[in-house]
């Protein structure tokens, strides 16, 4: 007997029967950089295709996502200078920018799943995810604003909240706020496994949120570490997480595929703005085929066993697929 793996190859049919991962347009979440203004659409540089969005322009965009059959938003705020201040208030003002844009465009598309980012970077004076008074972060100080800014954002509509802040014992803190503030139908996604990556330099741009002095390593995690993924996954299942982000996600599919082996709730993986960026840059080259790399990427993502993508591709492989441009 000759054995031949080959013979599931042997024709697009029956390679499409035996495929054991799909990525399905409705498995993807479209990010969008809110600014304040009307008629605003400014290009990021280092994200070609990805704009600052005036709320106009947010809600137009919209339907074209509702469109494509892509579920869910993300949506991040990027106030104007004059509105950072050293707590980063203006993140839990319920008439901020980002709670005036789901307040506008939830009754509007009802169907689509918003999602809000919870973190105080965009609003910080100094740019970090927390407060800042003495010699370090101060990690309990910021739990109340950012579950001030959660409950903030789910009064104004939003039906998930992220937190990507990375301070300790935020999603108990967060949950049991939104929960008292009867807000218990809002989930939870949690930033749980996020790595100090220099892949998020192109977002710094968009969200205007670098930190104006030194870097994020006392909070987000150390790229070495494999087990600290399910140590900190673990405890923000205990602290009541409905889904677990692992963040970024190419050069952390190990991660992707442990945390989802160890965890019974969805995990998402965000395919950041630097691994979006090294694909433009190499397709604007015409080094690499875009469709092909996206469509490949997306499926490595899922093959580790994600349920869901955060992807600034997600409008692009959505009407790819559409047209039969990649497969499914
Ligand atoms: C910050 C935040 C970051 C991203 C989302 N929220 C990165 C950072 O630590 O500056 C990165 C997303 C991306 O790179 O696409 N809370
Ligand atoms: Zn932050």
């Amino acid at each position: 007997m000759k054995i031949r793996p080959r013979r599931l190859r042997k024709s697009a049919a029956i390679r499409k029967m035996v495929r054991e991962t799909q990525v399905a347009t409705s498995d993807l979440i479209m990010p969008f950089f809110i600014v304040e203004g009307t008629g605003v659409k400014n290009e990021i540089a280092s994200m070609p295709g990805v704009y600052q969005l005036s709320i106009d322009n947010f809600i137009k965009e919209l339907k074209n996502v509702a469109a494509s059959g892509v579920l869910g938003v993300m949506l991040f705020g990027v106030p104007d200078n004059s509105c950072k201040d050293a707590h980063g208030s203006e993140a839990y003002n319920d008439d901020g920018l980002v709670q005036r844009a789901i307040r506008q465009a939830k009754p509007q598309f009802e169907d689509l799943v918003f999602i809000a980012d919870v973190c105080l970077c965009e609003y910080t004076s100094h740019g970090h995810c927390g407060v800042f008074t003495g010699g370090d972060f101060d990690n309990d100080p910021t739990l109340p604003l950012l579950a001030k800014t959660a409950v903030s954002l789910a009064a104004a509509g939003a039906d998930i909240v992220a937190p990507s802040d990375m301070m300790d014992g935020r999603i108990k803190y967060i949950r049991k706020v939104l929960d008292e503030a009867d807000y218990t139908m809002v989930n939870i996604m949690a930033y749980s496994v996020k790595y100090a990556s220099s892949l998020y330099s192109p977002f710094r741009d968009a969200a205007e949120s670098a930190p104006s002095f030194g870097n994020r390593k006392t909070y987000q995690m150390d790229s070495a570490n494999a087990k600290e993924a399910l140590k900190v996954a673990a405890i923000d299942v205990q602290s009541g997480a409905d889904f677990i982000i692992v963040k970024p996600a190419s050069l952390y599919l190990d991660i992707v595929a442990k945390v989802s082996a160890n965890v019974n709730l969805p995990v998402v993986a965000y395919n950041i703005s630097g691994e979006y960026a090294m694909v433009k840059a190499a397709a604007q080259l015409g080094w690499i085929d875009e469709k092909r790399v996206v469509a490949e990427t997306l499926l490595s993502m899922k093959r580790a066993g994600a349920s869901l993508i955060i992807t600034y591709h997600a409008l692009d492989y959505a009407k790819w697929l559409k047209e039969g441009q990649i497969e499914q």
